[in-house]
């Protein structure tokens, strides 16, 4: 529990998915780390009153808005949290800065890179007042990964040669399941790629400490036409089958297009002479949310699971060959990162403690005055690979540099 009576009263903006589990990492934060702040969950905004009402209720808030812009013009919020999809988060960060507010915003940071430079820009600026802004890459706070950026920085890996990466769902396979917003890039920006490929691009470029140079991509759309959704939120959804029967025969409903890509897969250059490949898809049936990476060095190689996120796997060559093999490291002792807070070693911790983990660090560098990491230069830097990306699977898949941020990026 904080001992501290500083508060940073919190506003965020978006109620579902992210809004859920950024509410439980808000709840939790100050119960489980002891913290220069004690943060307040003090307003939650959503459009539809009576909806965000009752997630103020559930989800533990102390008051409620139906319009953002109302959150960001109160001088009783200090940090403005973005669980918004990505067509509203430059609007929302950009006057959440302006205003003097710290921002935690979402991955991925923007929907265009033009939106993300001007996010990145404006965080600059506003840091030179003391106003801090970080960008929602949550996996880079389990702590099997954190501690598998530990190792590589230390050098038990050696020379990196290799990064494999891929980040599988299937939630679309079936046709008929609705066009929801994630399926349309100006509600999106693109599809697997900035949802999922985006957290693996980071994830990487972290556990790394390298920067994705170039790329050649191709990228796939496998259903075209999906039927319209009476309602959706995250990754559910129902389809409007009575209201709307596009077809004229009584039994279909009006489909729209698919905007964005279902698969991104990718080779990569990273500087310092690493080859990597990536892997996004939403048509992997039966994988469902099967995060995996694996990094060989000269020396040994690190891979993580996230279906097994309490573990690390370490190959080690420099010990005898007679006793070389894969270990797994339980990654749940007091001395492994953001590990020593919770319970006995060996007792288990699961996605949620991924995003207490980021409000831990969010709340400590903006009460010690220092800039919380990933930025939204950070968050600038994935989203121009994500256009290189882009514009090499437009492009036949020719090789593709990635655009310099022209900011400082600290990966
Ligand atoms: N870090 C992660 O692992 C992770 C996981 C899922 C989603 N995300 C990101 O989080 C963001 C939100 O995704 P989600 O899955 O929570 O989506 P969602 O559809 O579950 O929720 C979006 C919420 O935003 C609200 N909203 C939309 N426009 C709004 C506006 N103009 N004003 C106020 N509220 C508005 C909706 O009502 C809803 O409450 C996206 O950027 C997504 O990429 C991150």
């Amino acid at each position: 529990m904080s001992t501290t009576d500083r508060q940073l009263r919190v506003g965020m903006v978006g109620y579902a998915f992210m809004g859920a589990a950024h509410s439980q990492a808000w709840r939790t934060v100050n119960r489980v780390y002891d913290l220069p702040a004690r943060a307040r969950m003090a307003l939650i905004c959503g459009r539809d009153a009576g909806k965000v009402a009752d997630a103020a209720d559930r989800l533990g808030w102390e008051a409620y808005t139906t319009d953002w812009r109302d959150l960001i013009a109160r001088d009783d919020i200090d940090v403005v949290d973005v669980c918004t999809p990505g067509d509203s988060h430059a609007e929302i960060a950009l006057a959440a800065l302006a205003a003097g507010k710290h921002v935690l915003c979402e991955k991925p940071l923007a929907n265009t890179v033009a939106e993300a430079r001007a996010m990145a820009a404006a965080a600059a600026t506003a840091q030179a007042a003391g106003v801090r802004s970080m960008c929602g890459f949550n996996y880079r706070r389990v702590p099997a990964v954190a501690m598998m950026r530990q190792l590589v920085a230390d050098g038990r890996i050696g020379v990196i040669r290799h990064v494999r990466a891929t980040y599988l769902q299937d939630w679309i396979v079936d046709p008929q399941f609705p066009l929801v917003w994630r399926l349309q890039k100006d509600r999106a920006g693109s599809g697997a790629l900035g949802d999922i490929g985006a957290h693996i691009i980071d994830l990487t470029q972290y556990v790394t400490g390298r920067r994705i140079t170039g790329v050649s991509a191709v990228t796939e759309t496998f259903v075209k036409e999906r039927p319209l959704p009476a309602g959706s939120s995250g990754l559910a959804a129902s389809v409007d089958g009575g209201a709307v029967d596009g077809n004229g025969d009584g039994r279909h409903p009006a489909t729209g297009a698919v905007t964005v890509d279902d698969a991104a897969v990718f080779v990569a250059r990273l500087d310092g002479g690493v080859l990597a490949t990536y892997e996004a898809s939403r048509f992997a049936t039966g994988r469902k949310n099967a995060l995996r990476v694996e990094i060989n060095g000269s020396l040994g190689t690190v891979a993580f699971d996230l279906e097994r996120l309490n573990e690390l796997e370490f190959y080690d060559a420099t010990r005898p060959a007679a006793e070389q093999g894969f270990t797994r490291i339980l990654v749940t002792e007091g001395e492994h990162p953001y590990m020593s807070a919770w319970w006995p070693p060996g007792h288990i911790i699961g996605y949620e403690h991924s995003f207490t983990h980021q409000m831990r660090d969010f709340v400590e560098a903006v009460a010690t005055g220092v800039d919380p990491a990933p930025s939204f230069a950070d968050g600038l830097q994935v989203q121009l690979v994500l256009d290189a990306v882009t514009r090499s699977a437009e492009l036949g898949s020719s090789w593709t540099e990635v655009e310099p941020a022209l900011t400082a990026v600290a990966v």
